[in-house]
């Protein structure tokens, strides 16, 4: 947290498609966002595949920036669609950088919320209870429900991309409250975090 007392969020998204719902979400997340608390986004397509070799003391720069940003944040905000009913292989890939070195990462202890949009009628609970699976080994802490389910995505946003149905609204804001008042509770200081991870 910032000395004010500000709760920093990071949004990710489990999509890079240009019209993407789920990247719609997080940019009305900067809208939505209650007092005390600041979204940010970042994006995950500059992000290589993972591959071991390729994870080395020296990082690529994309990786290096994706971790940097876990490290500055209070807390982590994933918009995902499901595909196949589980977590799209582009955010798998970005968590699966970001949980290495075991030792020293980013994921342990920092306090995470999760929504998930699709136009079809079901409603990206699969993923999220995947994702949750996922998140279980590098330590985050992820927020119990409240859970944000958008389906039918379709009908919820305007011609312009913005989030238009009103109980939908009214949910995400009671996400962004609630990982707000979790990152208060459970998160620590990230400085803190590096340090211990480090010790
Ligand atoms: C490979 C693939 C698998 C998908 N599997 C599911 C699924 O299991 N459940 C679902 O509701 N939608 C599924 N969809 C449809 C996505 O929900 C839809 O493409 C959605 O718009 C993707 O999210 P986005 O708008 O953020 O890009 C799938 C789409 C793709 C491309």
């Amino acid at each position: 947290m910032t000395q004010s007392g500000t709760v920093r969020i990071l949004g990710i998204a489990g999509s890079l498609r240009r019209n993407s719902f789920n990247c719609a979400l997080l940019a009305d997340a900067q809208e939505l966002q209650p007092g005390g608390v600041t979204v940010e986004t970042f994006y995950l397509a500059p992000l290589p595949m993972y591959d071991q070799d390729l994870d080395t003391e020296t990082a690529p720069p994309a990786v290096q920036a994706f971790r940097d940003a876990l490290w500055a944040t209070d807390a982590l905000l994933i918009a995902t669609p499901e595909y196949n009913h589980g977590v799209p292989g582009v955010l798998k890939n970005a968590l699966d950088w970001a949980s290495r070195p075991p030792q020293h990462q980013p994921l342990r202890g920092l306090p995470v919320a999760m929504m998930g949009a699709t136009p079809s009628m079901w409603d990206t609970a699969c993923a999220q209870a995947h994702l949750r699976q996922v998140l279980v080994f590098p330590s985050a802490l992820v927020l119990p429900p409240p859970e944000v389910l958008v389906a039918n995505a379709g009908s919820k946003f305007d011609a312009e991309g913005r989030l238009a149905d009103d109980t939908t609204r009214t949910f995400f804001h009671g996400l962004l409250v609630a990982l707000a008042d979790w990152t208060r509770q459970v998160g620590r200081p990230r400085q803190e975090a590096r340090r211990l991870t480090n010790a």
